[in-house]
């Protein structure tokens, strides 16, 4: 399968090659064809959701970018490179950045709106169905987008709805959630989403296999895609099962062990460090990102890197031209070990009494 694709992208950009050169006098042309080479910069691979649509294997992850010259810089490198699926959200704060780069790509003709798969998340604070469309269009309008390709239900707990207070706490320091959070009227308002033509598809994001049974149970259009913490020390086999059963395609967020967030005084383990990792990525002339990274969409799963390093990011998309043996999977399968990085009990103080913790 992986050959295949290699081959197919190989053939693509000879053809590319061949075409570009024929049709040189033709400016509408050599727009289009140069558009559709940048296209094939670093290759791509796409996974099928359950609507239809492709969501291409590789996204770039925005959370914690928060310094706006360094982002925008960042993401015109991405698209540079090859990137065609950004992973944005709400609570992340730097739509707007995304928005205008989109813009400028958009106007000048580099790219057209639907060469790039773009996801933003319903934030905690709008888990209530009549606040569902207020807060896409709200993305939407800072993406400077009509409709995005995938949006998620960020979490699948609630927030208490304080206008102009999007983390609302109590006296005594503890989130001041909503423990009326009601999934099944929720997603009526997501479906409405799709019929009005703001979102292409819908999903959600930190839900547990429970959760997302009952939704299925009670849904006219089913999730086709689940946003987890996913990476080679929690691999969360049984969830990730259970959503190929059910024809969702996974992505894994932190995919590198999400190193970044130590900066944020959390405890982060040194996955690209790890002996057999690094061992791995000498044998195929790859970095240990990049084993881990092919690791997870070998399986299957999209992965979205954050980096705002250009060489980094470049690195991370470059890993269309090998493929990991099946030995070498196992080795990284079995690294394993159920350690979850993102503290949701920190992030949200006192949410674990939330009825809907999924963890
Ligand atoms: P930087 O932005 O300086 O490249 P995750 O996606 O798992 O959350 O990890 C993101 C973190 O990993 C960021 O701090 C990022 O730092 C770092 N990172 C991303 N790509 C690479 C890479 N190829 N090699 C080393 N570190 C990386």
């Amino acid at each position: 399968m992986v050959y295949y694709l290699s081959l197919l992208i190989h053939t693509r950009s000879r053809l590319g090659g061949l075409v570009q050169s024929l049709t040189k006098s033709n400016n509408n042309s050599v727009t289009a064809i140069r558009r559709y080479l940048s296209n094939q910069t670093l290759g791509n691979m796409y996974f099928d959701l359950n609507n239809g649509l492709k969501i291409p294997a590789i996204g770039y992850g925005t959370w914690l970018s928060n310094d706006e010259q360094e982002l925008e810089n960042a993401l015109d490198a991405a698209l540079e490179v090859g990137y065609r699926h950004i992973d944005a959200a709400f609570v992340y704060l730097n739509e707007h950045v995304i928005g205008r780069v989109l813009n400028k790509w958009f106007t000048t003709g580099k790219l057209k709106r639907e060469d790039i798969f773009l996801t933003t998340k319903l934030p905690v604070c709008g888990m209530r169905p009549e606040l569902v469309q207020k807060y896409l269009k709200e993305s939407l309008a800072s993406l400077q987008v009509d409709y995005v390709d995938l949006y998620l239900v960020h979490v699948p707990f609630g927030l208490k709805h304080v206008e102009g207070n999007t983390y609302p706490t109590r006296e005594d320091g503890t989130i001041d959630f909503d423990a009326n959070t009601n999934h099944a009227a929720i997603w009526k308002s997501m479906e409405e989403l799709v019929g009005l033509g703001l979102s292409k598809s819908i999903g959600v994001s930190n839900f547990n296999a429970d959760q997302i049974s009952r939704l299925l149970k009670n849904c006219k259009i089913p999730p086709c895609n689940l946003q987890i913490e996913h990476h080679a020390y929690l691999q969360q086999k049984d969830l990730v099962q259970f959503c190929k059963e059910n024809k969702i395609v996974v992505t894994a967020y932190s995919p590198l062990g999400s190193p970044g967030l130590s900066k944020l005084g959390t405890q982060t383990p040194d996955l690209m460090g790890h002996e057999g990792v690094k061992e791995i990525a000498e044998k195929y002339n790859k970095t240990s990102a990049q084993i881990l990274l092919r690791h997870i969409i070998q399986k299957g799963i999209v992965a979205i890197p954050k980096s705002t390093n250009p060489e980094r990011l470049k690195q991370n998309i470059d890993i269309f031209d090998f493929k990991i043996s099946d030995e070498d999977m196992k080795t990284l399968n079995d690294l394993d070990r159920n350690l979850r990085i993102l503290n949701f009990k920190s992030l949200f103080k006192g949410i674990e009494n939330h009825p809907e913790y999924p963890f």
